[in-house]
């Protein structure tokens, strides 16, 4: 059973997650209609105005922490049920960045962050942040500093945020076991294919670094593979810029 925690502003729901863990049970979303500081990835801001889906899953799994892969897998996996969500209840396709932005057109329609609490060597809990943008209008679309969307101007009508929500959780827990269980490979297919810079040229970024080549592939632990002049480079973690 999936419990919920409505708030009706709060900074971030990640970080209303991470600072009350200890009460929040395993498998439980926190969610609000406004967040006041919504963190993005990379130190970004993720703006979080209301009629916006702004939601962080907490899940307590037992798994060694240094399994980053599992961690990896988790957003990945959360990625492909966004997609699926957008296709089945919406028929909206939608295009994967690596490693787990959501694009329509090129432009970012939905966003991911995740993060950890570790206690010694184990996990205590992963929190999946999932920003969606489900009813953004024109001009706040325009003051993002990255192309955007939002599913109100796809389907020009009003999305109803908790319809949205509820889908996404019953998509999400329908493989979470099998997810936990056999990793990435579970979805490497279809997560593959839904990639839209594999056999492209790219930039890359990571801790600091970047990299250009031909995004070649997506290896069984979800890394990017990249092609640069002939010398393969494998990233871990990090974005695709462009
Ligand atoms: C990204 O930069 O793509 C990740 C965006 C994640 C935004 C969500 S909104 C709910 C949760 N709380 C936050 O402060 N951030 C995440």
């Amino acid at each position: 059973m999936i419990k919920k925690i409505y708030l009706s502003e709060v900074e971030s729901t990640n970080n209303y997650a991470m600072e009350n863990i200890q009460e929040i049970e395993d498998k439980t979303v926190v969610f609000a209609d406004i967040q006041s500081k919504g963190k993005g990835r990379n130190a970004r801001n993720w703006v979080s105005e209301k009629n916006n889906l702004f939601a962080s899953l907490v899940l307590k799994p037992r798994f060694d922490f240094q399994e980053k892969h599992t961690l990896n897998a988790l957003a990945h996996y959360t990625a492909v049920v966004l997609a699926r969500v957008f296709k089945k209840k919406y028929l909206i396709e939608t295009k994967i960045k690596w490693p787990n932005d959501l694009l329509v057109d090129r432009k970012k329609i939905a966003g991911i962050l995740i993060e950890t609490i570790i206690q010694g060597y184990l996990l205590e809990a992963v929190i999946i942040g999932i920003g969606v943008n489900l009813n953004l209008g024109k001009g706040l679309l325009e003051k993002i500093d990255q192309p955007a969307t939002s599913l109100n101007v796809l389907l020009k009508k009003e999305i109803d945020r908790d319809e949205f929500l509820d889908f996404l959780l019953k998509e999400f827990f329908l493989q979470y076991d099998e997810l936990l269980e056999k990793g990435f490979l579970l979805i490497k297919e279809e997560y593959s294919l839904r990639n839209m810079f594999l056999g492209k040229m790219v930039e890359a970024a990571a801790f600091n670094k970047k990299y250009y080549g031909i995004a070649k592939e997506i290896t069984d632990k979800g890394q990017l593979v990249l092609d640069c002049n002939g010398i393969e480079k494998i990233i871990d973690m990090g974005d695709i810029i462009c």
